[in-house]
């Protein structure tokens, strides 16, 4: 009997760690429909939370049909939804905002989306403050800097959980340079190093397992400017969703992992770094080992050439500029 009910607390105890709820605010965009689908296809998720200033329950109510064991529910703006939709989260997507058009820089969303991602961070910090953060939306290198500004003033700033989602520079980079090499992408591991839009992305081709596409200028231009080759091609319709769809659960799937205790996870991302901080670049996104906690170590660049050392220079100086407008903003408008 009492062997029994051991066995079925410690059932119960093992089960209970590994429940994962994720939230997706924006769950009826571009990005947010096919993120959600492809959580809802992830076993490590077992609450799936949709929310959306608009169509948030209907894109629940097809999703919810998919026969996986997670359970799916869909939140409106109602008083109170976006506080339930966040509650006991250990994950928290934001793809809400607008996406861009044609001629359109990341950093001309900046007006729509800074207040979008301002508020959707209070009501993080407020109802799931021990949730991992991870930011979709553009500009990422400035809205990443708000999150933090927003979770300072609740005093629930935590920068191991905070993570700018450029994952899909590392997708793009591993594909385009597996198209040149005729090689199988997921044997292309290139770091992507930065922040992310423009020149603030640098691939180290130097370090991949082609050294010698460090010299060539139209891989480098697509890897940085390959958002604006969708863009163009959706001709006014948006900007990439299937594609950042998959690389934001991709980078979702690798925190359950590690959080679950899977050892030496690694992925690139945008987060809070003493990297370049000397230069008042407190954002950097560069290989980043996860864990239980969210980040568990930042590391180093690694040796680069001359190359890439010309092309962070570039980094630098745009991405401190993305960073203080993203600290001003808060500081202007709280
Ligand atoms: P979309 O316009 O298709 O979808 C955005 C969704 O956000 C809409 O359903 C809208 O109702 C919702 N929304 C707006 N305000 C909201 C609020 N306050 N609360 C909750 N939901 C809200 O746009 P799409 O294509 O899904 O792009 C979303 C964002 O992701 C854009 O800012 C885009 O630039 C960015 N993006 C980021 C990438 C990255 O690599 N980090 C790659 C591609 C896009």
């Amino acid at each position: 009997m009492f062997a029994a009910s051991m066995l079925q607390r410690r059932a119960f105890s093992v089960s209970a760690r590994n429940l994962s709820k994720v939230t997706v605010l924006g769950a009826a965009g571009g990005i947010g429909q096919p993120l959600s689908l492809l959580l809802k296809l992830n076993p490590r998720v077992t609450e799936l939370a949709l929310y959306d200033i608009r169509g948030g329950p209907g894109v629940a109510a097809d999703i919810s049909h998919v026969n996986t064991k997670s359970s799916v529910k869909g939140y409106e703006p109602s008083p109170t939804g976006l506080a339930s939709a966040l509650k006991g989260a250990e994950v928290v997507l934001i793809p809400a905002g607008v996406p861009r058009k044609p001629g359109m820089s990341r950093d001309d969303l900046f007006n729509t989306n800074a207040s979008i991602v301002r508020d959707l961070a209070k009501a993080a910090a407020e109802s799931a403050p021990d949730a991992k953060l991870l930011v979709i939306a553009n500009p990422v290198n400035s809205t990443v800097p708000i999150c933090a500004e927003v979770y300072k003033s609740k005093g629930v700033y935590n920068p191991k959980k905070l993570f700018g989602v450029t994952t899909l520079d590392v997708v793009r980079a591993s594909r385009f340079v597996s198209e040149i090499k005729d090689t199988d992408p997921k044997d292309e591991n290139i770091t992507v190093i930065g922040g992310h839009s423009g020149v603030t992305i640098v691939p180290l081709f130097s370090q991949s397992n082609h050294p010698d596409l460090t010299n060539n200028a139209e891989l480098l231009k697509r890897v940085q400017f390959g958002g604006d080759e969708v863009v163009q091609a959706k001709d006014g319709a948006g900007s990439a969703t299937l594609s950042m769809a998959m690389a934001g659960a991709r980078m979702a799937d690798s925190l359950l992992r590690a959080s679950q205790g899977e050892k030496g996870v690694i992925e690139p991302s945008f987060v809070e770094s003493p990297l370049y901080k000397d230069q008042g670049v407190t954002f950097f996104s560069s290989k980043v080992e996860l864990g239980p906690n969210g980040v568990e170590q930042i590391h180093p660049i690694g040796k680069v050439d001359a190359n890439e050392e010309k092309l962070i220079e570039a980094c630098l100086g745009d991405l401190k500029k993305n960073i203080e407008k993203g600290v001003k903003f808060v500081a202007e408008n709280p």
